[in-house]
């Protein structure tokens, strides 16, 4: 892009530019703003289904983990059996995780309510498991470059690497409703650019 076309951008969109995932992907670009997102968000809110006994046997349980996809669209977590929604995991995996441009000041400054379907966002569905083996090596280079303090957490808290195994997905990002997008277009968007290591928000 031309110096001066950058000049006639809105300032949100000048800082998203060179960032990880690239530009923010035009509205209706849906599987690229899931993949937009997933390169972006350092955190994301999990729903486990409680296995707890009362209160909240069985319903469903919000939480807030770290996550960095290291440019794969896949959600890993550096995750230990002594959290609560982790408890819930190892009865039940499946799990439901949104993540959203409100994490960035994207919003804020477009003036968008976190629940505009401006402000955009998405929610997967699948199943956390462990992973192995070389991608047990590419989740935690995600994740520790991301979220450096990882590498210093308890040692003695048995600390496993692990994604969301995507099964479905919904894109909000305009008005009009939610839209799908399957796994396998979402895993074939190609990246923008170059995801950096380290992003400074
Ligand atoms: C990791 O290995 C275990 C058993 O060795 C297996 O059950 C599990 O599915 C593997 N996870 C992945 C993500 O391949
Ligand atoms: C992982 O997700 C894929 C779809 O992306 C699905 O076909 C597969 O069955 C899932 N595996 C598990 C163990 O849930």
């Amino acid at each position: 892009m031309a110096p001066t076309a950058l000049l006639l951008l809105p300032v949100p969109l000048l800082l998203l530019l060179g960032a990880p995932g690239g530009s923010i992907p035009p509205p209706g670009q849906v599987a690229r703003m899931a993949r937009f997102l997933s390169a972006r968000c350092v955190w994301g809110s999990l729903a486990s289904l409680s296995c707890r006994r009362a209160p909240g046997a069985g319903r469903p349980f919000a939480n807030v983990f770290s996550v960095s996809d290291g440019g794969s669209g896949v959600p890993y977590m550096y995750l230990t059996p002594l959290e609560i929604s982790v408890q819930d995991l190892q009865c039940n995996p499946t799990a439901s995780m949104v993540m959203t441009l409100a994490e960035t000041d994207y919003c804020r400054k477009h003036g968008y309510d976190p629940q505009s379907p401006l402000c955009c966002r998405v929610i997967f569905s699948g199943t956390v498991m462990k992973v192995n083996g070389s991608e047990e090596a590419f989740a935690k280079d995600a994740l520790f470059s991301r979220h450096p303090e990882m590498a210093d957490w308890p040692r003695d808290h048995g600390w496993y690497f692990a994604k969301l195994n995507i099964t479905n997905i919904w894109v909000l990002d305009y008005f009009g409703g939610v839209k799908t997008v399957t796994p396998e277009e979402y895993y074939s968007v190609q990246p923008q650019s170059q995801v950096q290591k380290n992003t400074d928000w």
